[in-house]
């Protein structure tokens, strides 16, 4: 109904976001972010998906904006991880999948012949729903990306870093010997968040980061989203359409069919829906 990619001068209206703060005479950061004109650092282009004969998404296309947070909503099954995992090929990893159309980084096509997967989920970062630390200390889970990219020299200060830029750093400094394994379950998450950005990537992919953490740490993954958003582009599904109104600056409403229904403002999403079976599935009439 209402998928029709937005043109570039539409986007370059100021995000949610900034109008909270002008009347306390926007902080830097905030007016930073939402001075500049958008630039579309993702764009889906007529995405399809079957897992074997069951299609998953249905012709998919929209620009995600670079240095925002975009979310990603809709209702059980209607392919919002299926989507996450074009952007960074990981659906490659699941035998039955199958994906048509075009997914650019940039102005490349991940799916181009010559794109090396593993490289490209460097640029494309992803933290999943349930935190999933290594077995291994904290600091070599922070690490473990560096490695494996052969980064020549010491990794303290990206480790420190990269903790510190997940909002982990003053609770960990003094045991980065330790498990990770043995943090709380929303210092896990944040030490996900960490080992992501370590080999810092252009996008970060969230797929539910706080559904199974509890109000406190929820928070903590919120600010530290809108934090991460100053240098990185963050996409996050949730289900949590408070969260998305709170944190994020684009809405992409998927709804079961695996059809992109509506994308837009945050704002425009939930105050003025276009589409008829989002605003039932905004005001919980179904879902
Ligand atoms: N590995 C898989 N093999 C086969 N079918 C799959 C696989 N992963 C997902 N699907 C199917 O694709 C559809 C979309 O699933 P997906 O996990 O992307 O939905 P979702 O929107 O993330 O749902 P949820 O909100 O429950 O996480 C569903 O019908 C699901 O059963
Ligand atoms: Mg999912």
């Amino acid at each position: 109904m209402s998928n029709e990619e937005p043109t570039t001068e539409a986007r370059t209206s100021a995000p949610d976001r900034s109008s909270a703060t002008t009347s306390v005479d926007a902080g830097e950061e905030t007016s930073d972010r939402a001075a500049e004109p958008d630039r579309t650092i993702v764009e889906a282009r007529n995405i399809d998906v079957w897992y074997d004969e069951d299609q998953a998404l249905r012709d998919v296309s929209m620009e995600v904006p670079e240095k925002k947070v975009t979310a990603m909503i809709g209702p059980s099954g209607c392919g919002k991880s299926t989507f996450l995992r074009c952007i960074n090929r990981m659906n490659d990893l699941v035998d039955a999948a199958r994906v048509e159309g075009e997914l650019l980084l940039g102005s490349k096509n991940v799916y181009d012949a010559d794109v090396d997967p593993i490289a490209l989920r460097r640029r494309v970062g992803i933290v999943f729903q349930k935190p999933n630390p290594f077995p291994k200390s904290i600091y070599d889970n922070v690490a473990y990306g560096l490695e494996i990219q052969d980064v020549e020299g010491g990794h303290d200060a990206i480790v420190e870093r990269s903790l510190e830029r997940a909002a982990l750093w003053e609770e960990v400094e003094d045991r980065l010997e330790e498990s990770g394994l043995e943090l709380s379950g929303g210092q896990q998450q944040r030490l996900c968040i960490a080992r992501a950005i370590a080999t810092d990537p252009e996008v970060l992919l969230m797929d539910e980061p706080a559904s199974a953490l509890d109000p406190i740490a929820t928070n903590q993954i919120e600010d530290l989203i809108e934090d991460l958003a100053e240098e990185y582009t963050v996409i996050i599904v949730t289900h949590n359409m408070q969260q998305a109104a709170r944190i994020s600056d684009k809405t992409a409403v998927f709804l079961t069919g695996g059809e992109l229904v509506e994308f837009d403002d945050t704002r425009q999403v939930f105050e003025s829906p276009q589409s008829q079976r989002v605003e039932d599935y905004i005001t919980g009439k179904f879902g």
